[in-house]
């Protein structure tokens, strides 16, 4: 039997505060708590959650999407194992190195420096071992605490308003898209 050396794709991260691991079945209610709240959700991707077992739809098509594409990480705050927020990557492309970032924290626990955090942790895990060139991030334009998390980061805003980008329940939405580059990166915390 072979040992199979490939790093895992969602290992656990650990930054001073927090502790990043795998997305999982069991964090439907704590996360139904972000989900249904429609002050966090109203940037987000998806309409709020009606139910607790559409949460659970949720968390069922993101664990079954291969990770070629999607994988998603619960942000704890040790020694508390309950999730408190969510990142992700979505429309990874391989072939161009590429993929896409979503975050999202539960609305008690804003402004307090955690995304930023959970964060630097996920950027330094695509560019150094994950080998990714380029993060993306579509974020719409009125949604400051995002643009400023992202800038704070390195992130340059590339576009103007890409308009109806995406469609939420009935509604479109415009984005502006913000990307970071491995080389700067890597410049900016000296690896
Ligand atoms: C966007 C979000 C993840 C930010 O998380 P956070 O942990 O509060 O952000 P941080 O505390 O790490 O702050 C990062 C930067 O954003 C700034 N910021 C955060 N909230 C802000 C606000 N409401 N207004 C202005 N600036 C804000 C902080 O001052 C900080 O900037 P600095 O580095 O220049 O000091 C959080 O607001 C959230 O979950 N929103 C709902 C979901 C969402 O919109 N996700 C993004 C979809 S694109």
């Amino acid at each position: 039997m072979g040992i199979d050396a490939t790093p895992p794709v969602v290992p656990v991260l650990q930054t001073p505060r927090l502790r990043l691991r795998p997305l999982q079945a069991e964090d439907a209610e704590a996360l139904h708590d972000a989900y249904a709240n429609p002050q966090v959700m109203r940037h987000w991707s998806l309409a709020p959650s009606g139910d607790l077992a559409e949460t659970r739809r949720r968390i069922a098509w993101s664990l079954a999407a291969s990770v070629e594409m999607h994988a998603a990480w619960a942000i704890t705050q040790p020694p508390d194992d309950r999730l408190i927020g969510l990142v992700n990557y979505h429309h990874r492309e391989a072939s161009n190195r590429r993929l896409e970032i979503g975050y999202l924290l539960m609305r008690g626990h804003w402004r307090q420096g955690l995304m930023r955090e959970a964060l630097v942790a996920l950027l330094d895990h695509f560019f150094v071992a994950f080998d990714v060139h380029r993060v993306e991030a579509m974020v719409e334009p009125s949604n400051l605490p995002s643009r400023r998390l992202l800038e704070g980061l390195g992130f340059a805003c590339e576009s103007g308003v890409l308009r109806d980008r995406i469609k939420v329940g009935d509604a479109y939405r415009s984005m502006v898209m913000y990307a970071l580059l491995a080389p700067d990166w890597k410049a900016a915390t000296r690896r």
